[in-house]
């Protein structure tokens, strides 16, 4: 099966570019929800991540305390590589053995930081979504509520519009309204829905 890999910075429209493959029957998966099911109470990725970063790591209850871990990983690298190297293979193999459940001509891979994970290699196409800076931080404000600093700082923590750009197989520009969004997508459908059928 085709795999395509999603990427883009945050609030280039990732998910809701997702949501619209998915509108047209294409299975679609998710690193990042993947990841986030992978440090659910209980989990052992969870254990392991405890026993590296120790227990002020986890809340009370015994869930992840997901502040405290962005804030260690954030200002530091070795932390970062650290979760990596524990996260990492377990998301490959998920998604390797969902991807072993589908029959589709192709699936939409969403790997916001494919580039900054180079997971490029699990990938047969990048499908990149882009749209302006300014955008990105007025989307991510109003999304999520965070100030205009922090918003910058993800940006910068992520590899640069301009390399994503020269990344790409193919190409969403999201600085333009829905409605041209979803013809873009369709587009794209019928590409990958050729390919796969040349692959075959
Ligand atoms: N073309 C657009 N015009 C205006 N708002 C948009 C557009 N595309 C996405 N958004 C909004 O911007 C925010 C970020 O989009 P989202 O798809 O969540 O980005 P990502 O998944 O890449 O972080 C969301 O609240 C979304 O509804
Ligand atoms: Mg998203």
């Amino acid at each position: 099966m085709l795999k395509v890999g999603l990427t883009g910075g945050i609030g280039c429209g990732k998910s809701t570019v997702a949501r619209i493959f998915a509108d047209l029957n294409v299975p679609v998966l998710d690193a990042d929800k993947i990841a986030h099911r992978l440090v659910e109470k209980e989990q052992p990725a969870l254990t392991q991540i405890q026993q590296e970063f120790g227990p002020d790591i986890l809340n009370p209850d015994g869930s992840l305390n997901r502040k405290a871990l962005r804030d260690r990983i954030f200002s530091d690298p070795k932390q970062k590589q650290k979760l990596e190297s524990i996260l990492h293979p377990l998301v490959y193999k998920t998604l390797q053995a969902e991807l072993e459940q589908l029959t589709a001509p192709y699936c939409i891979i969403s790997i916001p930081l494919l580039f900054e994970t180079g997971m490029t290699h699990f990938v047969d196409r990048i499908l990149v979504i882009d749209c302006p800076v300014e955008a990105q931080i007025e989307r991510v404000r109003i999304r999520d509520n965070l100030s205009i600093e922090r918003i910058q700082s993800i940006i910068d923590s992520q590899v640069s519009r301009a390399f994503r750009k020269t990344k790409a197989d193919d190409l969403i520009d999201n600085s333009d309204t829905d409605y041209r969004l979803a013809e873009q997508v369709k587009k794209l459908h019928n590409l990958y829905l050729s390919i796969s059928a040349c692959r075959d």
